[in-house]
């Protein structure tokens, strides 16, 4: 017995120091709950996934699809699909030296600010009236935007809103895919019809992410207010059909539960439902549940919960059960990694109108009247190059990741990163 729990720790200890190397993020905070070993375990059967995914898109869409797939996993730092392989082994190099980081090959942007939803955690249902352009981003606005990229590998198009209300946003992502350019894309499926679906698996592109956040229809629909629940479930039960249909492993289908106080005892039940749905044969190979702490502002923080202990054990259970992939990112926000551990950086995010921010961290904070004066500039006013090269993106670079550095006033307030330590000894620099 005593032998065993000493195996049980060695193993645990080898793999913790493994997993204190890898990229900050929902990896590292998934270790924290499901154990280190467990972690990297899952992390292994992902790699194998993807390799069968590489495949596929060597065999069916060519060698220019296959590779940028295989770039998403090796060097988008973070955010949807991505797998920042590359700064397991590397990252100390761009954070060291963050000049060496090319030009952004990995963007995010807003393809709408309209919703006919009014989910209780969204920020959009509590913007203050009249502070916000509430339209939906224009093909033009969108190919000027994009093509200022022309080494682009990842896109995430997203947006506070419901992107298929835009009627030109399946325009947008054949834009992109006729380039071979890696989509990934958040919904809440309550909009998805057999055609869109078909177009989508046809293309095909990357990833999905159904905002799912409960497991029966009474606290879904009482959180994501305006959605049906059966008719969500029937619209995913029809995709994964379809995908059956055209024997393919795209779009990859994860899901995204962000947890609140409603829903919270539903865990463990959400993965009963997904596995009833049909588990990861056909969701795609390395397709995940990612549970999410609530990234909170004034108005939903008596939402803000812990998940109970007894709750994780029967979550790690039922992921052995149905042979899934969780994961669990923004959980207590009070132990994330410094702030000179980012690598987000790399990763601009455009807000409706054109306005460049660094990254994705600072955004559901409910500040957007704050982000849009605090912008690194505008992509209809000038070119990206530019914004990038200024001198403030260039110091904010340089700061970032130096720890005896005053914190970055854009970061003060990262949801990724802690900056407290870092803000009590150097304080902020409130030119950044
Ligand atoms: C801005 S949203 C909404 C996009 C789309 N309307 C949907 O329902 O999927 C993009 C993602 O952020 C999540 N989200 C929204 N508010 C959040 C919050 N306060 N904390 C954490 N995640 C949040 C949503 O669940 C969704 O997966």
């Amino acid at each position: 017995m005593f032998k065993n729990n000493q195996n049980q720790n060695e193993k645990t200890n080898i793999f913790s120091r493994l997993i204190k190397f890898l990229i900050p993020g929902a990896i590292q905070s998934s270790g924290k709950f499901m154990g280190s070993f467990e972690t990297t375990k899952m992390l292994f059967l992902m790699l194998f996934g993807y390799c069968k995914d590489f495949v596929w898109l060597l065999k069916k869409r060519g060698f220019r699809s296959a590779r940028n797939f295989a770039n998403v996993k090796v060097f988008v730092p973070c955010g949807e699909g991505a797998g920042g392989i590359f700064y397991f082994f590397f990252g100390w190099i761009i954070r060291k030296f963050p000049s060496l980081a090319p030009y952004p090959r990995y963007i995010e942007l807003e393809v709408t600010t309209i919703c006919n939803k009014r989910c209780i955690i969204c920020e959009y249902v509590y913007w203050p009236k009249g502070t916000q352009e509430r339209r939906h981003l224009s093909f033009d606005e969108f190919v000027k935007l994009v093509d200022q990229f022309p080494k682009l590998t990842w896109t995430n198009l997203t947006g506070e809103g419901s992107s298929f209300l835009n009627k030109e946003y399946i325009e947008m992502i054949r834009y992109v895919k006729q380039k071979d350019i890696p989509v990934f894309l958040v919904d809440h499926f309550d909009e998805m019809d057999i055609e869109l679906a078909e177009e989508l698996i046809k293309m095909p592109i990357e990833g999905i992410y159904i905002s799912f956040d409960a497991a029966t229809k009474e606290t879904y629909e009482k959180i994501k207010v305006g959605c049906n629940f059966d008719k969500v479930i029937d619209n995913i039960r029809k995709f994964l059909a379809l995908k059956k249909k055209y024997n393919s492993p795209f779009p990859e289908i994860n899901y995204r539960y962000v947890i609140t106080k409603l829903n919270v005892q539903e865990i463990p039940l959400f993965l009963d439902l997904v596995a009833s749905l049909g588990g990861r044969k056909t969701h795609g190979y390395s397709s995940r549940v990612d549970f999410c702490g609530l990234l909170s502002f004034p108005d939903i923080e008596h939402l803000v919960t812990q998940v109970p202990g007894e709750i994780i054990q029967q979550v790690l259970r039922k992921r052995k059960e149905h042979d899934l992939f969780v994961t669990l990112s923004h959980m207590e926000l009070e132990k994330n990694v410094p702030i000179e551990c980012c690598i987000a950086w790399q990763e601009p995010y455009f807000m409706m109108g054109g306005y460049a921010l660094p990254c994705c961290q600072v955004m559901m904070s409910n500040k957007r009247v704050w982000l849009r004066e605090h912008t690194f500039g505008n992509v209809y006013q000038e070119s990206f190059k530019e914004i990038w090269n200024s001198a403030r993106y260039r110091r904010f670079r340089k700061t970032v990741n130096n720890k005896k550095a005053p914190v970055p006033l854009f970061c003060k307030d990262c949801r990724a990163f802690s900056t407290k330590q870092r803000e009590l000894k150097y304080g902020v620099d409130e030119t950044l």
